[in-house]
């Protein structure tokens, strides 16, 4: 059984996702199932972070997002580029690191609890396969250093999986 190591979590958040990157990688070292991988990339960041309500992919398909594996409430299945934060992010391949949710305009209320969101375009070889989507409760949730540190374990999850079928 894998149970995550979250004992250096009152070290700074540097340290913090230093350790969870190297969890992550041990994590996937012996499979590269791309579905396999994204549910467990999203059950171990619903572990390890705290205060959050949902984590997890939409993958890219045609002009719209359709939703993956992921650990929270049932979310919308569809999102056209361009809609909500993650159609925005999808869009403009820019990260959406939105402190309140009810200031964005045409934010999809998936769970009515969720206040600050973080959607981080999934890149590979040069083409949009997806986003990942991490929701709190909790208004500003997300700082800089926690954008850096889940960037980093999404460019793991990224690395570590095969994209063929994607493509
Ligand atoms: N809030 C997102 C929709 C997805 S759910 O949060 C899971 C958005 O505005 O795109």
């Amino acid at each position: 059984m894998f149970t995550p190591d979250t004992s250096s979590y009152s070290q700074s958040s540097e340290i913090y996702y230093q350790s969870l990157n190297e969890q992550l990688n041990a994590l996937f070292a012996d499979e590269r199932d791309l579905i396999c991988n994204a549910a467990q990339l999203s059950a171990f960041i619903m572990q390890t972070i705290d205060d959050l309500n949902w984590a997890g992919l939409y993958f890219a398909r045609d002009n719209e997002l359709v939703l993956g594996p992921y650990v929270g409430k049932v979310a919308c299945t569809r999102i056209p580029f361009g809609r909500g934060v993650c159609g925005t992010a999808a869009q403009t391949l820019v990260v959406q690191r939105i402190d309140n949710v009810h200031d964005f305009s045409g934010h999809i209320a998936c769970d009515a609890e969720s206040a600050s969101e973080l959607v981080i375009p999934l890149v590979v070889e040069g083409k949009l396969v997806g986003v990942f989507d991490i929701d709190s409760p909790v208004e500003k949730r997300f700082s800089e250093q926690d954008q850096a540190g889940i960037q980093a374990m999404l460019d793991t999850f990224v690395s570590s999986c095969d994209w063929q079928w994607q493509f």
